[in-house]
């Protein structure tokens, strides 16, 4: 296993590699077209890299501000050659730091989590509220809420 920091993306190098990793991971398998791994509102949230000593971004996620105390993350995604190894739980818990602290005050974190994925936000707090959307015609989100106390 590389070593590795988690850090925001800082150069084009990272924001190169993070769109990577979000198209590989979200969107290539459903045949969606190269760009669409890119959100209008990228530049408005907060992000974060897992980055390696091997110059990979190995995992990303962000967050932005969705209601009053209130933030949302959004593109988690871990390589899949990486994944098992805590990368997501750290990226999660580094995340939710630096998105309560940036609008703060934050009493609530949503998010929509693909169905593979719920198992792994009940493991780290979250908890299913409701069925939200089916993207590409077949991944069934769920909508879950994590409350800070
Ligand atoms: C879901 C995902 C982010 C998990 O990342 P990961 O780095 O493999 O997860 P971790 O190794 O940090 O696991 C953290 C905990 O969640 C558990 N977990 C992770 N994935 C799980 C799964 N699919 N089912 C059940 N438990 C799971 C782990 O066992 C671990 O439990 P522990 O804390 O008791 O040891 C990753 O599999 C992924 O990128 N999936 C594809 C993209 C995706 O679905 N993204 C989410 C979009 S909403």
């Amino acid at each position: 296993m590389a070593n590795w920091n988690i850090i925001p993306p800082q150069s084009a190098e990272h924001w190169e590699k993070l769109y990577e990793l979000r198209y590989r991971v979200l969107r290539k398998d459903w045949n969606q077209a190269p760009g669409s791994e890119i959100a209008p509102d990228d530049d408005e949230a907060i992000h974060a890299i897992v980055f390696s000593n091997k110059r990979q971004v190995l995992a990303c996620c962000r967050a932005h501000r969705s209601g009053d105390a209130q933030i949302q993350l959004r593109y988690m995604a871990v390589d899949p050659a990486f994944r098992g190894y805590g990368l997501g739980k750290a990226l999660l818990k580094y995340i939710e730091k630096v998105g309560a602290d940036r609008y703060e005050p934050v009493h609530q974190i949503i998010l929509h989590a693909r169905e593979n994925a719920v198992p792994f936000y009940e493991r780290n707090g979250y908890d299913v509220i409701s069925p939200s959307h089916v993207l590409f015609g077949t991944i069934q989100h769920f909508l879950m809420m994590k409350t800070l106390v």
